[in-house]
């Protein structure tokens, strides 16, 4: 497996690149915005293809690289249902799992520190975002943060986690690089706590300063939507009440790129062909399903995700493929949902 634990020493922050293989998929956890040409560097040297980012939660202290690396590399965007933000490619709740090759991350919803704060679990280590540091925890006065929650998540979730479990935690201030469950739960003096009353007293007592960069990287982390319009202005897109209209045509192919799991939990538009994002570049190469369908039949593909992000990346991929007679649904699934388009295969776990 490949691991690097990447730091940015402006912000304290601890960025996590993983693959499997050499030559094989990444995905990168907290990326800093500053740091991401030498993400993109370091992707090329070891061979990786970058597949998803994600963020643990909307930072305060600096400003994520999420939307410039899926600007550059066309990978996913990943954050929690509960953010804020206001699109990334794709949204999870507790217990759902982020797949790449070889990698499986299972996410647990640790709110808290914000109220939309993930710890990601991988085997043997946990990836903890500010829920929980080397000998610290994370803040709870600002970003909807609630000590009570931020107990629940750390004595109820994360350290039931076995006790050798490794913790890499998004920050550390001073120089520590890793701990374990187990150490955190004898050394780390936040947690020697008995109660969650007592925990809050901690917390409320801090008075802390605000992040130098809060003013200026909250409002940024919110803002990581990629831009449709353009997509739009090219003749590429149809709105949510267009799509309703040429829905069941039989010069229509609606191709849902998202992963099985959002299908399952979200539901399909009827008559959809499954061709996930992570396959896209085989689908409408020469020879792919798509691009020989598109072909052979002379029929419209309209691609369609969860926001319209995978999809606009889909549609400028299949336009620079060829494939002429592409567009995609503006706004997605939750767009089609907002203008009571029909869905099938709802509700399932
Ligand atoms: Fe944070």
């Amino acid at each position: 497996m490949i691991f690097r634990q990447l730091f940015d020493s402006v912000s304290c922050t601890y960025t996590y690149l993983l693959a499997s293989r050499r030559g094989g998929e990444a995905l990168i956890i907290d990326p800093v915005l500053d740091k991401v040409d030498r993400y993109l560097q370091l992707l090329d040297e070891l061979d990786l293809k970058l597949v998803k980012a994600i963020d643990t939660h909307v930072h305060a202290d600096h400003i994520t690289g999420l939307g410039a690396l899926r600007d550059r590399t066309r990978c996913i965007t990943v954050m929690g249902e509960e953010s804020k933000v206001d699109v990334v490619s794709q949204r999870v709740s507790d217990g759902d799992r982020i797949d790449i090759e070889g990698i499986s991350l299972e996410a647990l919803y640790t709110p808290g520190h914000t109220d939309d704060s993930y710890c990601f679990v991988m085997d043997d280590r946990v990836f903890t975002g500010d829920t929980l540091l080397i000998r610290g925890t994370g803040r709870t006065d600002f970003q909807n943060g609630d000590p009570y929650a931020a107990y629940d998540s750390l004595f109820n979730k994360l350290l039931k986690l076995p006790d050798e479990t490794l913790v890499y935690p998004a920050h550390d201030y001073k120089g520590d690089t890793v701990s374990t469950i187990g150490e955190e739960k004898a050394f780390n003096p936040r947690l020697q706590v008995a109660s969650a009353e007592q925990y809050a007293e901690i917390m409320t007592s801090l008075n802390l300063p605000d992040p130098t960069q809060m003013d200026v990287a909250v409002p940024a982390n919110l803002r990581q939507g990629l831009s449709q319009d353009e997509i739009e202005a090219r003749g590429w897109s149809l709105t949510a009440e267009q799509a309703k209209a040429v829905v069941g045509q039989p010069q229509i192919v609606l191709v849902d790129l998202r992963e099985q799991s959002e299908r399952a939990r979200h539901g399909e538009i009827p008559g959809s062909v499954h061709a996930p994002y992570a396959e896209l570049d085989e689908n409408i190469g020469a020879g792919g399903l798509l691009h020989e369908l598109a072909e052979a039949t002379g029929k419209r593909l309209v691609f369609y995700c969860a926001y319209g992000e995978r999809s606009a990346m889909a549609v400028t991929a299949a336009q620079e493929a060829g494939l002429e007679n592409s567009c995609h649904i503006r706004g997605g699934l939750d767009a089609w949902k907002k203008v009571d388009g029909q869905l099938a295969g709802a509700g399932g776990p």
